[in-house]
């Protein structure tokens, strides 16, 4: 993807930056010249990330953390700032999901996912934002149309969700007076991910999701990224406390597809 902005000496942090979407936002701000720092829980996948997002005279930052961890994100998301003195903008995109029916899901498998996407984000946020507090900065929130849409085998994957959009737009109220933006992204399902894999494994179950999306396919994780750039820019001054969706129109055509059977 061509760069359309421009991010020279811009430094970004990426929480699950190390593999899908978010390597890929991870990508896209390396390629419009930010210096960017990545985290996550796999050593290996730091390791990989960082020498795929370098550049000559520009090396990515790596940090081993796993976000139910406040000190140990506290740590690296600390380390990051002080290389460089600051954050300009933080995407917190880390997450855990699988289908699982409620009956069959235990209270510690809802724990994981609700503390992973919430408490996550929550740690993740308080860790950066002594880093980001002047105007300009800004932060997103990697969420999900679980946020917005109830769905079968994915009740601890939509209260994490709903709970991360709503910590985003308390903590823009908040952090609005500082000047620092903070909003949410709702990616569409994503081709070649791991949560697709987890959630439409087979060929069959990839061809009803992409035949339910308007613009008729899956989406990339570019075209994710695409919106963070913006959001991260000055194009955003003015746009904060938002849930922005990046889906091909899939959250429209929920119902409007199942009634009527489509155009
Ligand atoms: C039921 C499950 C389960 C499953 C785990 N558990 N997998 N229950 N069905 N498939 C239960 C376990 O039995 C355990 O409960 C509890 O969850 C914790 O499991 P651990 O393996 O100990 O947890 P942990 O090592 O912390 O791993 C977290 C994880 C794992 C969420 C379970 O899958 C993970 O690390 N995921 C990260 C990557 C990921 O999920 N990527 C996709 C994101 S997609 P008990 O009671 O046995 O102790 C996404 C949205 C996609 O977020 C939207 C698409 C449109
Ligand atoms: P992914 O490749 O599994 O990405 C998840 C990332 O988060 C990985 O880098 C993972 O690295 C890290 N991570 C997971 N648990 C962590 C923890 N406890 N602490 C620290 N890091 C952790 O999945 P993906 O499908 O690309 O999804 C990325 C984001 O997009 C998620 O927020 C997801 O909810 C959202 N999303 C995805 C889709 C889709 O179609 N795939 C659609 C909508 C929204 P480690 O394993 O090294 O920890």
């Amino acid at each position: 993807m061509r760069a359309s902005f421009d991010y020279a000496g811009a430094r970004v942090f990426v929480v699950g930056g190390t593999s899908g979407i978010n390597l890929g936002i991870a990508a896209a701000f390396a390629a419009a010249g930010a210096e960017v720092g990545v985290g996550s829980r796999s050593a290996g996948k730091v390791a990989a990330a960082v020498a795929a997002l370098s550049a000559p005279g520009r090396p990515a930052f790596g940090a081993v953390f796993d976000v139910r961890d406040a000190a140990a994100v506290a740590e690296g998301i600390g380390g990051f700032a002080a290389a460089g003195g600051r954050i300009d903008v933080l995407v917190s995109g880390a997450a855990g999901n699988f289908p699982a029916a409620a009956h069959a899901l235990s209270p510690n498998g809802f724990k994981s996912v609700v503390d992973i996407d919430v408490l996550g984000t929550w740690n993740v946020m308080k860790a950066a934002h002594p880093h980001l507090r002047r105007p300009g900065a800004a932060v997103i929130s990697i969420s999900a149309p679980q946020a917005q849409v109830a769905m079968a085998l994915q009740a601890h994957a939509c209260a994490a969700k709903a709970g991360v959009d709503m910590v985003t737009r308390c903590l823009a109220l908040e952090w609005g007076r500082e000047g620092v933006r903070v909003n949410s992204v709702i990616p569409g399902p994503i081709d070649g991910t791991e949560g697709m894999a987890r959630l439409a494994p087979d060929a069959a179950a990839r061809a009803r999701v992409a035949a339910a999306v308007p613009l008729g396919r899956m989406g990339t994780a570019a075209e994710v990224a695409a919106l963070c750039l913006f959001l991260g820019s000055a194009a955003a001054s003015y746009v904060t406390g938002a849930v922005l969706t990046v889906d091909g129109g899939w959250s429209l055509a929920l119902g409007g597809y199942a009634m009527t059977g489509g155009a």
